[in-house]
């Protein structure tokens, strides 16, 4: 399908990838761009020949975030009614894992977006913050959730009060970020993590997603539970069956997805 905003391609490797395209706004997320990024996900979501999907910018911006000038007008009540963030949930619905590959300005909602990701690969050049307060407003798409599960309160609280910003190098030390890589290979590097998870079993993989995910709302009993049941369900699945026999005869395993 042909976009105006995006990008998009399934590599041999079966990974959809998605290129926000709006460069000289600096990929800032319009709702145009938003309402075809969640048709984008939905579709390789469902796409029996994707097994995980990339998200990624340019060189410059992976998003410099949500438009400024899309709601600079807006009141309360146009936000209510048209939830412009609730569009953007798709991507937290998704079965298949999803990497960011980010580089340059990864700003507001665009941080956002990348954290709502499974995985962040970076580049060098990558920058990370949430400056919503510049503009009299706050984060609107977990900026002050999911950023303070992963640095904790302190540094969160300074970086959505006072706009500081991460360098890649302190993003990844601060386990914001998985890789950091020069800005000529980060898109390959990350391409090549996402290949790996693509050819994994697909069923086991889609529930690992879920277990990992759900870390982070339930209780550690709830979660342990959890974990447990969709365990205990994989074994009744074709690819288990062929994961363990492939180990025992010493070949590679042929997973079929079901
Ligand atoms: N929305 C709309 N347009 C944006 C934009 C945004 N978030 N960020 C950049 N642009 C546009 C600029 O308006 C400019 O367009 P024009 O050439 O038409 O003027 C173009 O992109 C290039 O930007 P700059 O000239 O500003 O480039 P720079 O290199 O001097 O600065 C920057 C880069 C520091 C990222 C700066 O553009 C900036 O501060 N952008 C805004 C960042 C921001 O505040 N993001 C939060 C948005 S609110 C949000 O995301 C809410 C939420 O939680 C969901």
């Amino acid at each position: 399908m042909a976009y105006e905003y995006l990008i998009t391609e399934i590599t041999e490797q079966r990974v959809g990838l998605i290129r926000l395209n709006r460069p000289k706004a600096l990929n800032a997320l319009s709702p145009e761009l938003m309402a075809e990024l969640g048709e984008a996900l939905m579709a390789f979501d469902a796409d029996p020949n994707v097994g995980c999907l990339v998200l990624t910018g340019n060189e410059r911006a992976f998003a410099a975030g949500a438009d400024i000038k899309a709601m600079a007008q807006a009141t309360t009540v146009d936000m209510l009614n048209n939830d412009l963030i609730a569009r953007w949930e798709t991507i937290n619905h998704l079965q298949k894992p999803i990497v960011a590959a980010v580089s340059g300005f990864c700003l507001g909602g665009g941080c956002e977006l990348a954290m709502a990701c499974d995985i962040i690969v970076a580049s060098e050049s990558a920058v990370f913050g949430q400056p919503e307060i510049n503009l009299g407003i706050i984060p609107g798409f977990g900026g002050t959730q999911r950023l303070t599960r992963t640095v904790g309160k302190y540094l969160a609280m300074e970086m959505v009060l006072t706009d500081r910003r991460l360098t890649a190098q302190e993003a990844l030390a601060l386990g914001l970020v998985n890789h950091v890589y020069p800005v000529e290979t980060y898109l390959d590097e990350a391409l090549k993590l996402a290949a790996r998870i693509a050819a994994q079993a697909p069923l086991a993989v889609r529930l690992a997603k879920e277990a990992v995910r759900k870390a982070l709302e339930l209780s550690l009993s709830e979660g342990l539970t959890f974990e447990r049941r969709l365990f205990q369900m994989l074994f009744a699945s074709a690819d288990q069956k062929e994961g363990m026999a492939a180990f025992i005869e010493k070949r590679k395993p042929q997973w079929q997805g079901r």
